[in-house]
């Protein structure tokens, strides 16, 4: 499967390391490297130079484990220690203080680190029925199961499973009896909760037991609309993170309304997700907060604006309005980007802004004012109620979302709580208006995070959740994009695929039919309007009467799939397989291309959606390209390497992998096909058979297109969005055995596998023809 996120830095800097300590002379130039780099290089040829300066001891060694240090072993470096899943370290971090002694964060004395065993909690007490085992605390993979006395229903999970991060899986049980105006709100694992009426009115309250730290609303209260206020509280160890799995519904249930998909007074159904629901209507104020401090190592700030750079960018592609705030902080906020100035609606600035942001600004004052860094949010809130005027509704329909990346570790100008209390006192968020705001509070990197802090900044919602710690911007791009609901995108925006690693083959790439020409072998195809369907001419070759033919819509193996019959089928008369018969061509797929009109209009859904036509206007969005390109700038971004990694879809649906060639690469792509003695036995020019028409691939590792991928899309991916270069065609090796049809072979020794695919680039005018009105073309 493809890495999304790779982080090449990671291993690249361990190789420089290692080739380092190898050999001294072959360090690179010392002004070229980073300053861990530079000084571990240095070290073996000027070891005087340590010794001038503290530096702290190299006793730091973790059994079983790893560490990083921020700034090598000079004083001010940050040491993390990480351990394999399943374990944690103790101390998670030390500080190398200025007298070059080492500090733990934690406490004062220098203990050797070593790699615990995770443990989930045990629950304190479970009212009206049993649990079992009963331990002190569980090991990881250990089972806990709960049981009722009889005649109660148990909510929640009868059995749950202790994971390696120290939490349970499943959800809080509770027995039952219905008799409240709300419903017994449960006792988590670990909790111990004060309060057993739940009447309209009536309060619980909750503490952890031992050194568990309590995350979610501390007192509820059951409100009239027979829900508790605030969330669940969850006892969690201070050392646990969170899984993609466990973020992605309750940050979906929080994010909801935030584009105004739906009147946000409307009471919520129980159990059914909010989430982020994309759609053109309402406008967004996302407000992005980077901690850089000194307690945020410089690695794991890198971390942070990866991660905003992410989700700007999956957010803005969706072609929706959005402004941006970014504001880094430390002892003082620095304001990059506010949401009153005009490029905060332009991804391309925004981005570039989050690129330059610089960890080394906040170097003069390096604790953690948490309270400023909101405070300038407010101010920035302020600023803007003024310009539009507090009664109007361009100011009152704004909804806004705060994104703190952060350890947590506020140390100066006092409590963030402050800040947070005025920001809603500006937006006016009561019970009516809690969609207006959301505010989260996420750790990401292998950070020591305060979760106490984390919790108390974050947003407390019914049944929803703002405060996560995740491992990796791999973790949180998995959670975004289940925040994500496009459901409400009933336009035809193109090119908008799912990119979760859990959705579907069909929600993956929407686009993709299935053509059935009776009587003859299936074809495959891609949708590129919500009535018209782009394939290849060689499938109607000595078809019948096109009435009969079917296109299955959004996937023929599930529910979602719909057969469509053809209103009218456009198939190139440039197409002729015989045409250079005569000079022992074969066969011949020039202007192999067909158009097929749907008899009605395909609904769009998370499972049909149109791809994007490169040199129209909408690629041209989608590409966020100024309004007066042109089809040759399309060309030049989108096939702009000698080998660019592309898609076709498989017969069983998936997503496959190949790179078409360019240029010289191109050249020596296609002369293969001279090579091919038995398919071309007495071939004078490549060119007659390949002609410009053609993209090539199948060299290296390229998987090849079996019999029956014919017609479907060659696409690409550029800025989260799915471009078609060209259709599949013809090849000279055929991977798909005739006996199973899933299953691809590699190809025999002495056979070349080379693949054809038309090049919509090359076929502009006879798209233009026949989609006039359908798609809006930019000039050639
Ligand atoms: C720490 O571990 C590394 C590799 O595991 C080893 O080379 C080094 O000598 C150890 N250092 C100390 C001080 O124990
Ligand atoms: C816990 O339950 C799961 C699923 O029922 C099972 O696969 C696993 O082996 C159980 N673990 C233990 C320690 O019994
Ligand atoms: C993805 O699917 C796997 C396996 O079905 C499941 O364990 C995991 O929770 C899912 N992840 C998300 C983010 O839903
Ligand atoms: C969204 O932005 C577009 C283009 O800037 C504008 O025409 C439209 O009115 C905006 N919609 C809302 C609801 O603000
Ligand atoms: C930090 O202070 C030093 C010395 O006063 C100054 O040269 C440097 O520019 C300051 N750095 C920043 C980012 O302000
Ligand atoms: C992707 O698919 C997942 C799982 O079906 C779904 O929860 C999520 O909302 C989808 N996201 C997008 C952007 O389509
Ligand atoms: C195709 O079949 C339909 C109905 O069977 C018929 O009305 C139509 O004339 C036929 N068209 C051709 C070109 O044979
Ligand atoms: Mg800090």
């Amino acid at each position: 499967m493809k890495q999304l996120l790779s982080q090449p830095w990671v291993s690249g800097s361990q190789m420089t390391f290692s080739l380092c300590l190898l050999s001294a002379s072959l360090c690179p130039k010392v002004d070229t490297m980073d300053p861990l780099m530079a000084f571990l290089c240095l070290l073996p040829l000027y070891p005087g130079l340590a010794a001038e300066a503290p530096s702290c001891s190299r006793n730091v060694n973790i059994s079983g484990g790893t560490f990083t240090l921020s700034h090598g072993w000079a004083p001010g470096s940050v040491l993390t220690y990480s351990c394999p899943l399943g374990r944690y370290p103790v101390p998670a971090s030390r500080l190398c203080k200025s007298n070059g002694q080492w500090q733990s964060l934690r406490s004062t004395q220098l203990t050797k680190a070593v790699c615990k065993p995770v443990r989930c909690p045990a629950p304190v007490s479970f009212e009206n029925g049993m649990f079992t085992p009963r331990l002190g605390s569980h090991p990881v993979g250990g089972n806990l199961s709960f049981q009722c006395e009889d005649g109660l229903t148990l909510r929640g999970s009868p059995v749950r499973q202790c994971r390696p991060n120290g939490m349970w899986d499943g959800e809080t049980a509770v027995c039952d009896n219905g008799a409240g105006h709300c419903p017994n709100p449960g006792i988590s694992v670990g909790a111990v909760r004060t309060g057993s009426r739940f009447g309209l009115g009536d309060k619980v309250s909750y503490r952890c037991s031992s050194n568990l730290v309590l995350t979610g609303s501390a007192e509820r209260e059951c409100q009239s609309n027979g829900a508790w206020s605030g969330t669940e509280p969850i006892c969690r160890q201070p050392y646990s993170y969170d899984f993609p799995e466990d973020v992605a519904p309750a940050l979906g249930t929080s994010f909801s309304h935030l584009l105004g998909a739906t009147n946000p007074t409307q009471k919520k159904t129980k159990g059914v997700g909010r989430k982020i629901h994309i759609q053109r209507s309402g406008h967004l104020n996302l407000y992005l907060l980077l901690d850089a401090s000194q307690s945020v190592a410089e690695d794991d700030f890198q971390i942070f604006k990866e991660s905003a750079i992410l989700m700007v960018d999956r957010i803005f592609s969706f072609e929706i309005n959005v402004s941006v705030a970014i504001i880094t902080f430390a002892s003082k906020p620095q304001v990059v980007m506010s949401v009153l100035y005009d490029n905060s609606r332009d991804v391309t600035e925004v981005i570039n802004s989050l690129n330059n942001i610089n960890y080394k600004d906040h170097e003069n004052g390096t604790g953690t004012n948490t309270y400023a860094a909101l405070n300038s949010v407010h101010i920035m809130m302020n600023n803007q109620m003024q310009r539009l005027g507090m009664k109007t509704a361009a100011w009152q329909e704004i909804r806004h979302a705060i994104i703190l990346l952060t350890d947590g570790k506020s140390n100066m100008g006092g409590s963030p709580k402050l800040a947070v209390d005025n920001i809603r006192e500006i937006l006016n968020i009561n019970q009516q208006r809690s969609d207006y705001l959301d505010i989260y509070a996420i750790g990401v990197g292998k950070l020591d995070v305060d979760w106490r802090e984390l919790n108390e900044l974050g947003s407390k919602k019914d049944g929803e959740r703002h405060a996560f710690i995740l491992q990796d911007t791999e973790a949180l791009y998995q959670v975004f994009e289940h925040m994500l609901d496009v459901s409400q995108l009933t336009d035809t925006i193109c090119g908008v695929g799912n990119m979760s690693a859990n959705a579907s083959v069909q929600e993956r790439t929407p686009w993709h039919v299935t053509i059935k020409p009776r009587s003859q072998e299936t074809c495959r195809g891609a949708l590129i309007s919500d009535q018209w369907v782009l394939t290849a001419a060689h499938c109607f070759r000595n078809a019948e009467n096109s009435s009969l033919w079917r296109v299955n819509v959004g996937d023929p193996n599930s529910q979602w799939g719909k057969d469509f019959s053809i209103e009218k089928a456009v198939i190139s008369s440039g197409f002729d397989v015989f045409a250079k018969k005569d000079q022992g061509i074969r066969e011949f797929y020039g202007d192999d291309i067909a158009l097929l009109k749907l008899a009605e209009k395909v609904k769009m859904s998370t499972h049909a959606r149109p791809i994007c036509l490169p040199c129209t206007v909408e690629a041209n969005l989608a590409l966020r390209r100024p309004p007066g390109s042109t089809c040759r700038d399309h060309e030049s971004e989108l096939l702009n390497k000698l080998s660019i990694p592309a898609y076709f879809v498989s017969l069983n649906g998936n997503k496959m992998n190949i790179n078409l060639k360019t240029g010289t690469e191109w050249i020596s792509c296609i002369k293969a096909v001279s090579q091919d003695k038995t398919t071309f036995p007495d071939l004078k020019d490549v060119r007659e058979v390949v002609t410009d028409q053609f993209l090539c691939s199948g060299m290296e590792k390229d998987d090849n297109p079996c019999r029956g991928e014919s017609g479907g899309a060659v696409f690409l991916e550029r800025r989260h969005r799915f471009f078609q270069v060209g259709l599949v065609s013809w090849g000279l090796y055929n991977p798909c055995g005739k006996s199973n049809k899933n299953s691809r072979q590699r190809a025999p020794k002495g056979k070349i596998p080379r693949d054809f695919h038309i090049n919509l680039f090359r076929l502009q005018p006879w798209l233009r023809q026949h989609l006039e009105g359908i798609l809006n073309f930019l000039p050639l």
